[in-house]
């Protein structure tokens, strides 16, 4: 993996720096900055040291053109960290990606690279991209968990640099490599994305115990039986979830039948688990229904309990994030991912595709 402080000359060059930019916007104010946030350093060192910088993103999950995924809906939140920047609407990114234009400046945001077609994960489109640029930088971590043209394949074509922020976040979420005690905590609605990962720290010597919240508690005690009543579960989700490591907790709040939150006696045993934890934690994932007070309740106080232990503490995930953040704890743990999906990625592969590229 290379840095960008190893790319020898960037007087000039035509950067396409991969961002990811897909925060949350409720109604059109953003729940969080931190993505931008810590993009920043490497967009900073790029434009100091004279290259001409694109930075690129998606936005959500449009299959075509469509105001409502524009990037000029984030435009106004990237000017707060680089005020000079020129956002490029649709024609313009389209022409500047098929090499028929090239802007005069230094620092330019692209249209969502999703209406271009960069999930067809197409070679040629991919080559027809390069041509237009001479470094390819991915500072999109929590993006490139995802084998799409700007967060993978241009990595084929192009000298490809990694952003201070994306080497970070694979340093922290090494845990393996510590040799310490390791507890994860998952919360969150499918079970599917978070299956191989369950299973993978389940084999693992180091993992110690594994607490779940959200829909994914509801989908393990309905398999041992418990009666979940209408609670939400991932029902198309067919595999066995075994029990091992998993910290059996089923006082759960109900509310018009369904699960909310976890009870007092649940959160109770958790605290015990981790009296005398002197390992890391890991937390993705929300244990109730955040948005919904009082169902924020037991997360609440788990952020709470959890800041005043000594652990080394990691969390990730977006409404995770954006719940700590809200509540005003989010500063007082140990790392804070970009990464929602793409860390649960790492963490369950130890690697990422883009890696796997370019340590052939
Ligand atoms: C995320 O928010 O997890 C990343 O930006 C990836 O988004 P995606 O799930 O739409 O690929």
């Amino acid at each position: 993996m290379k840095s960008v402080l190893e790319i020898k000359n960037l007087k000039d060059k035509k950067i396409f720096l991969r961002v990811d930019f897909n925060i949350t916007l409720l109604g059109n104010k953003a729940t969080d900055l931190y993505r931008i946030k810590e993009s920043q350093e490497t967009i900073k060192y790029l434009v100091k040291n004279g290259a001409k910088v694109f930075l690129v993103s998606h936005f959500q999950d449009p299959e075509k053109f469509s105001k409502k995924f524009s990037l000029d809906r984030i435009l106004k939140y990237v000017k707060k960290f680089f005020p000079y920047i020129e956002f490029l609407d649709f024609k313009k990114t389209n022409d500047l990606l098929n090499g028929r234009f090239t802007p005069v400046g230094k620092i330019f945001l692209l249209e969502n690279i999703r209406f271009f077609g960069d999930k067809e994960n197409d070679l040629e489109k991919a080559k027809n991209w390069s041509k237009n640029f001479d470094i390819y930088v991915n500072e999109a971590f929590s993006a490139s968990h995802r084998e799409h043209i700007s967060t993978y394949l241009l990595s084929k074509f192009l000298p490809t640099y990694f952003g201070f922020n994306f080497i970070k976040e694979v340093k922290n979420l090494s845990i393996w490599e510590r040799g310490k005690d390791i507890i994860l905590v998952l919360g969150g609605s499918k079970i599917s994305t978070k299956y191989q990962l369950l299973k993978n720290f389940q084999k693992e010597k180091l993992v110690k115990k594994i607490i779940l919240g959200g829909a994914l508690l509801n989908f393990y005690l309905k398999q041992i039986g418990f009666d979940i009543k209408k609670s939400y579960y991932d029902k198309d989700f067919k595999e066995i979830l075994s029990p091992e490591k998993i910290l059996y907790l089923d006082d759960v709040v109900f509310f018009k039948e369904k699960i909310v939150d976890l009870g007092k006696d649940s959160l109770k045993k958790i605290e015990e688990e981790l009296k005398d934890f002197k390992g890391i934690l890991v937390w993705n994932g929300p244990l109730g229904v955040v948005e919904k007070k009082p169902f924020d309740e037991g997360t609440k106080r788990f952020a709470k309990f959890l800041v005043k232990k000594k652990f080394f503490k990691i969390v990730g995930g977006g409404d995770t994030i954006s719940f700590l953040n809200k509540i005003r704890l989010l500063k007082k743990f140990n790392y804070v991912s970009t990464g929602g999906g793409a860390m649960l990625y790492f963490l369950a592969h130890r690697t990422l595709p883009i890696l796997n590229l370019v340590r052939k």
